[in-house]
């Protein structure tokens, strides 16, 4: 990887624009190639990007789905977005249908390419991915609860006074209405973050239905969610970039449940090298079995 790797983003809407918005500014990559099934508004986010290019010399430019199934970083953005209060999973049948197409139509997929699922219901769509792709597990993974992580943490560090890089925390297993807050491994500087007074009065469910809860209020209050998830995947390709092995909450298939969820995963160059066994207590690890379920189900439902 290096300077000179090549990110493709399929999906030119509002999530896939600032990405390579976000991955513009921070000047880790040399070429960005923008695909979409509607090539105007491939066209217009191009124009309006290049714009930007006096910020960084990231050349984007507008290419097939079989250029961007050869590049080293395949970030899938395309799909349908949430309705008001519409969950994500609802959105599996129209966007399992997309990613079909995307994957079948990027074939033959260069065996070294990592494919980096955004599109939501994202954690069904990671082990679709993994299926349709052929390529190995580790290369195929989601944004997972990554975002709802960075949520929480920064809920955290308004209520007791800290960064929010540090609070060390996750939101762990579906990234929709099962996931739930790992409490007893979160920390910050080496103190649970139970034993903090700050959250000796706070309703921790109450605060996890507002976390999970917050993609809802933007959605209903400006339409969709895009500088969260764009921030969070930016940072997510240059982790792979520049191979900074980063702890990440990410969609990744988890052998004991048979199905994608997310935890806590090593990201480097050649993409997810380990998942880490987070200490979970007992009430969190029916909450993941829960979430398993609700997950396989699905699963089960669309895909043969
Ligand atoms: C959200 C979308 C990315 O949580 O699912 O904002």
């Amino acid at each position: 990887m290096g300077y000179g790797t090549r990110v493709a983003i399929i999906g030119a809407g509002s999530v896939g624009a600032t990405i390579a918005f976000a991955l513009l500014l921070q000047k880790i990559t040399s070429e960005i190639v923008l695909v979409d099934i509607d090539k105007e508004i491939v066209r217009g986010q191009i124009l309006d990007l290049s714009d930007a290019n006096f910020i960084s010399s990231t050349q984007i430019h507008y290419g097939t789905y079989q250029e961007a199934g050869q590049c080293d970083i395949i970030v899938i953005t395309a799909g349908a977005k949430q309705r008001p209060s519409e969950t994500r999973v609802e959105l599996i049948e129209r966007n399992y249908k997309i990613l079909e197409n995307v994957i079948g139509a990027m074939q033959p997929i260069n065996s070294g390419s990592i494919l980096l699922l955004v599109a939501n219901p994202v954690d069904i769509l990671t082990y679709i991915a993994q299926k349709l792709s052929g390529l190995p597990k580790k290369q195929v993974f989601g944004s997972g609860t990554f975002l709802d992580s960075a949520r929480f943490r920064l809920k955290i560090s308004s209520l007791i006074g800290v960064a929010e890089n540090a609070v060390h925390g996750y939101v762990l297993g579906e990234h929709g209405d099962s996931q739930f807050i790992a409490w007893s491994s979160a920390q910050v500087g080496g103190k649970p973050l139970l034993e903090f007074s700050e959250l000796e009065n706070v309703d921790k469910d109450a605060l996890a239905k507002e976390i999970s809860g917050k993609a809802y209020e933007i959605i209903k209050l400006k339409g969709a969610t895009y500088f969260g998830i764009a921030g969070c995947v930016s940072s997510l390709v240059q982790c792979i970039i520049l191979n900074q092995r980063l702890v990440r909450p990410l969609s990744t298939f988890i052998e004991e449940y048979g199905c994608v969820l997310s935890m806590p995963v090593v990201l480097g160059k050649n993409g997810i090298e380990r998942m880490i066994d987070v200490h979970l207590d007992s009430n969190e690890k029916i909450k993941l079995q829960q979430s398993a379920a609700a997950l396989k189900e699905i699963c089960d439902k669309y895909i043969k």
